[in-house]
């Protein structure tokens, strides 16, 4: 049995993020809004006998390790279940957290596209920096729809699936794609089959994107905003979230239109901004989503495969 573990189901920032005084933000510190905060986008597979895979290493990684203690299982004086870090974009919230794994013991083993590797060693230069601490030793994954396994962790089948989102603001290639900035990842577990789809950034529901949902019986999806233009309507930001590689839930052409087409049997919204008003369990939009069985993913939630 694989073990999917959501380790942080915020967006960049977290929630409540430390300069927003939204209405979440203030909310959740002031404690009168029924949410829960959350920390930055990453989650974790685990086969049970004590390996982990990360995939995407937040910011919050050390806070998000300390309140999972079945990833410290605490073998030897120096010990950590992490087998691998898969990286499915190179933005902030999903990469910086590598920094503060450096006291590995071995070069960490990351895998990532081509085109994040490039990014990382050059915009971010992680892999240099860290080459000065634990090393990386950073594996391409292929895009051609070839599955892998991480060595220790091989009861789940990992499998890229490249899609349009956004590389990162600082990323030469934030305004010329590349086919790799942004994946997607199918896991599968071997032994029951079970099969979930992963993809935290999604800008635009491609026919191949629309295939892989369809036979996921668990998708995690992009839960960034609820609506296109809730940053600007906020006067928080000049993008709207299609212009961040997001696609918004509500709406025509929104992500709650595919996910009502797919047969899952659970559809879970992960990767949510401080701004989303489905942060507050008591809004109209949280009771739509309940409304059409649509999961709201939060930092601790488990789901077997
Ligand atoms: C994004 O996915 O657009 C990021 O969360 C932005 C960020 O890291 O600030
Ligand atoms: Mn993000
Ligand atoms: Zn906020």
């Amino acid at each position: 049995m694989t073990i999917l573990r959501v380790l942080g189901s915020a967006a960049g920032g977290g929630f409540p993020q430390w300069n927003c005084n939204c209405r979440n933000c203030d909310g959740v510190r002031r404690g009168t809004l029924r949410a829960t905060p959350r920390t930055q986008s990453s989650i974790a597979l685990g086969d049970g006998y004590q390996n982990w895979i990360i995939v995407n290493a937040s910011p919050d990684i050390l806070a998000q390790l300390r309140a999972s203690p079945a990833l410290q299982p605490a073998r030897a004086p120096r010990d950590t279940s992490i087998v691998g870090v898969i990286l499915i974009d190179a933005q902030i919230d999903h990469v910086t957290g590598l920094l503060m794994l450096r006291e590995h013991r071995r070069p960490l083993p990351v895998y990532a596209s081509a085109a994040v590797l490039s990014d990382l060693s050059t915009a971010f230069p992680l892999t240099r920096m860290l080459s000065h601490y634990c090393g990386l030793d950073t594996r391409v994954l292929a895009l051609d729809g070839s599955a892998f396994a991480v060595p220790q962790l091989d009861a789940v089948e990992l499998t890229a699936v490249p899609l349009e989102s956004k590389a990162p603001p600082y990323s030469p290639s934030r305004n010329a794609h590349r086919i790799g900035d942004n994946i997607g990842l199918r896991i599968v577990d071997r032994q029951s089959g079970r099969r979930a789809f992963y993809a935290p950034g999604l800008a635009r529901i491609e026919s191949h994107v629309f295939e892989e949902l369809s036979v996921a019986d668990v998708v995690l999806v992009d839960g960034t905003c609820w609506t296109n233009d809730e940053m600007l309507a906020l006067g928080f930001s000049t993008k709207t979230a299609a212009d961040m590689g997001h696609l918004a839930q509500s709406g025509p052409g929104g992500m709650i239109e595919t996910l009502d087409r797919l047969p899952a049997a659970r559809k879970v919204l992960i990767h949510i901004n401080n701004t989303n008003p489905i942060l507050d369990e008591d809004s109209p939009q949280r009771h739509e989503l309940e409304a059409h069985g649509i999961e709201v993913a939060y930092d601790g939630m488990e789901i077997a495969l």
